[in-house]
């Protein structure tokens, strides 16, 4: 297994929309592992595969306090939704950014697992939050596009001024 890099917003590769997987095969198995470690290591509870440029629906979730529960959803739908429900987000593409965001607070959703087999799941609370927000990164969305446009850009600036650290004297 490998730790992958995550990419970080502004970066416009975080935009791709991620395509289908056709085949579950030992590459996707392999991404999916080494997804998972680069979640647990990093921490956080989510991570789509869009999130280590690799354009296809495939996510890793683990929500619970022992890292005991890891979810691997491939080819995910939400197939319904109920309610409201506004929660603290962050994400591991938009370092040290918590803001928060309105989702659905129940979801049921199908995806194919790693041995390409459908299943479907009903997940509510912060499950239900982390999916739907795995699902946007696979869409091309970051949690941010929901805050207003001063936000994003205050945010925006802020992140780049934290990898680009340039002094010019001339
Ligand atoms: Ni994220």
């Amino acid at each position: 297994m490998a730790l992958l890099p995550i990419i970080c917003y502004p970066d416009p590769r975080l935009h791709i929309k991620a395509a289908k997987i056709t085949s579950v095969d030992a590459d996707i198995r392999r991404l999916a592992a080494d997804m998972a470690e680069t979640m647990y290591a990093a921490p956080g509870v989510g991570l789509a595969a869009t999130q280590v440029d690799r354009h296809i629906q495939l996510i890793v979730i683990d929500v619970s306090a022992d890292k005991s529960q890891l979810l691997t959803l491939i080819n995910p739908e939400i197939l319904s939704r109920e309610g409201e429900c506004e929660g603290e987000e962050g994400c591991l593409s938009v370092p040290g950014i918590y803001e928060t965001v309105t989702r659905s607070a129940w979801v049921r959703v199908r995806a194919l697992d790693l041995d390409g087999q459908p299943f479907e799941l009903e997940a509510n609370d912060m499950l239900a939050v982390c999916i739907q927000h795995e699902m946007d990164h696979l869409q091309g969305k970051v949690f941010v596009e929901y805050l207003s446009r001063l936000k994003q850009t205050r945010i925006r600036s802020k992140l780049t001024k934290l990898t680009k650290h340039v002094r010019v004297t001339a």
